[in-house]
């Protein structure tokens, strides 16, 4: 049976909960070794397989993930469409802790990453048109199955993806809040433009864990709050999801 959604787990997500009858599969590809394990199972009667992109144990930091095996992972495991799950900061004023986005824009500002598959010697070089950053379609259908699961996410909104693995300065965020930015989290990219590469659909479902710097009342950012907020974002993922396969189903 094909593989019906792969999920990309970010910070506080290092399993699926629901996804059951799974195994183990370690993938090997041409660029490389990915976080780990894919672990594929099934959600209600559907095939999905799920990856944890900082390793289960969270030992990979957002800078040295390799987002290129990551996501060729999924193309090899035959999985068309992927679903970023990202932990985020919010910046626009009604982006904060544990409101859920589905963003659908991306300013990138990481640097030194593997960001295309076409770097390889002696590959053509292709350019891609990546006007909406995330499939349309498939942020409609992530929308409509939230809807239906009664999780209210907010749609739209400005990704800006930063180097970390530290969080931005007050005038860091300032200047992406000029740029455009609603949220700022580590790791959208270059997943989005690797998994565009590939020709896979692709979403995000933006959880926030805390206010960005500078936005919230509170002056410095409480680490333990940003994985208490997270857990509660965390939490609405699970019916997201399963009103997502029904919908495929339906
Ligand atoms: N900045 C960048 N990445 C993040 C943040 C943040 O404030 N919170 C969670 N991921």
């Amino acid at each position: 049976m094909s593989i019906a959604l792969g999920l990309i787990g970010g910070t506080g997500l290092y399993a699926f909960p629901g996804l059951e009858h799974t195994t183990r599969v370690e993938i090997d590809t041409p660029y490389g070794a990915p976080s780990g394990a894919y672990v594929c199972g099934e959600i209600d009667g559907q095939r999905v397989a799920f990856l944890a992109r900082h390793g289960e144990s969270h030992t990979v930091a957002p800078h040295r993930v390799n987002y290129r095996a990551n996501v060729h992972g999924f193309r090899q495991l035959g999985c068309k469409t992927v679903i970023g799950i990202n932990a985020v900061g919010g910046i626009r004023y009604d982006m904060g802790p544990r409101v859920v986005v589905v963003p659908d824009q991306i300013i990138d500002y990481t640097h030194g990453r593997a960001s295309s598959f076409s770097d390889m010697p002696d590959t053509k070089v292709e350019h891609i048109d990546f006007t909406y950053p995330y499939t349309p379609q498939l942020r409609t259908r992530l929308l409509a199955a939230a809807k239906q699961a009664g999780v209210e996410v907010i749609d739209g909104g400005c990704y800006g993806a930063t180097q970390g693995p530290r969080l931005e300065t007050v005038a860091e965020i300032a200047r992406m809040r000029r740029d455009g930015c609603d949220l700022v989290g580590m790791t959208g990219m270059p997943e989005a433009v690797l998994a565009r590469e590939l020709g896979l659909d692709y979403a995000c479902l933006a959880l926030i864990a805390n206010w960005a710097a500078g936005c919230g009342d509170e002056g410095e950012i409480s680490i333990e709050e940003i994985y208490a907020h997270l857990a509660a974002a965390t939490a609405q993922v699970p019916p997201v999801i399963r009103a997502l396969l029904a919908m495929n189903r339906g």
